[in-house]
């Protein structure tokens, strides 16, 4: 097991020996090295048991420092940034040469996130080096929210986790794309769609497919818990005792109510993506047959949440 703790002197020792740490963010927990490193990026992909060809987020604290390693910042580009950097977006923007092809699978673009957390910005601030951080889950499995989730899953892997408390957002940053005049979104996220189109215009959705070399990480089958899950549908076998149910709002009325978790009793999207995967994890170790969940309003944070459905259903 990892030590777990809010020292980020000794997270600093750790990431200065090449070691990497779980990372607290609003998002989800990063498995976080120095993106600077060869050595700190080959055990992030090995540590997660990532396929080398899945590209990592690097994170800073500051849109200054951003340049150190971005050769060319798009005029929507910086105006995203402006309106919600730091917070739960991603940049896909031309790399310099100081980031390795390890970080960016080869790709010549390299994907930047400015986090909004308190702990992980003091980290960030204090570091001469940016962190290149993918979720801190194994690869395939549901994004961690919390300290104890990567120390489950990781622990015998890592020393140390920056503790910062349950994430606030829940699911992943928004990823945005630039082509030439088009916006691209290629991982719907915690920065709703309408926030976006409200300051750059209409943009465009990159459909997922399990060969997408532009955001690998898109891969149909995600975020999956290892419980079967299922959307459910009025054909449903409810006299089958043995099942869970992942609700919005409301109970569903053939299931025993302590199998059920609902995401949201008040219908707020917010709080249902902030327990999205804690929900799954819980469900997950609750050794049911089979877990049955249901789509969420196709609007803000519904959407990405729903794309967090639709892949660990499928
Ligand atoms: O909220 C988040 O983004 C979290 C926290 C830790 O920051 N990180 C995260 O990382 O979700 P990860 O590695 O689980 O997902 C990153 C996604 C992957 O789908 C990857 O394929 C895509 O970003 N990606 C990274 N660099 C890319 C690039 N240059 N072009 C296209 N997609 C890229
Ligand atoms: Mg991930």
């Amino acid at each position: 097991m990892a030590f777990i703790g809010k020292d980020i002197e000794e997270a600093i020792r750790q990431l200065k020996l090449g070691e990497v740490i779980g990372l607290p963010t609003e998002t989800v927990y990063g498995l976080a090295g120095n993106a600077y490193n060869s050595a700190a990026i080959t055990k992030i992909f090995e540590v997660k048991n990532r396929p080398t060809f899945d590209p990592l987020i690097v994170h800073t604290s500051s849109f200054e420092r951003v340049l150190e390693f971005v050769s060319e910042v798009p005029p929507k580009a910086k105006l995203l940034a402006e309106h919600f950097m730091p917070g739960p977006l991603t940049l896909l923007l031309p790399k310099k040469c100081i980031i390795s092809d390890l970080v960016t699978s080869g790709l010549e673009t390299v994907a930047v996130r400015i986090p909004n957390h308190p702990l992980a910005n003091e980290l960030l601030q204090q570091l001469d080096f940016p962190l290149a951080a993918p979720s801190a889950n194994p690869f395939g499995y549901i994004s961690p929210t919390s300290a104890q989730h990567v120390d489950n899953q990781l622990g015998d892997k890592i020393n140390y986790i920056l503790d910062g408390g349950e994430c606030q957002v829940g699911i992943e940053s928004s990823i945005i794309g630039f082509f030439e005049d088009e916006i691209v979104v290629y991982r719907k996220g915690g920065l709703s769609i309408e926030a976006i189109e409200g300051i750059v215009g209409k943009v465009r959705m990159e459909e997922h497919s399990s060969s997408n070399p532009k955001a690998p990480g898109m891969l149909q089958s995600h975020y999956a818990p290892r419980t079967k899950l299922l959307i459910e549908d009025p054909k449903m076998p409810t006299d089958h005792l043995n099942i869970g149910f992942l609700g919005f709002k409301d109970f569903h009325p053939e299931i025993s109510k302590e199998n059920q978790l609902l995401l949201s009793p008040n219908g707020d999207l917010q709080e249902a993506a902030k327990n999205l995967f804690a929900f799954m994890r819980i469900l997950d170790t609750r050794n049911f047959d089979k877990i049955y969940t249901e789509f969420l309003p196709e609007i803000g944070l519904g959407r990405a949440i729903n794309d967090r459905i639709k892949r660990a259903t499928s």
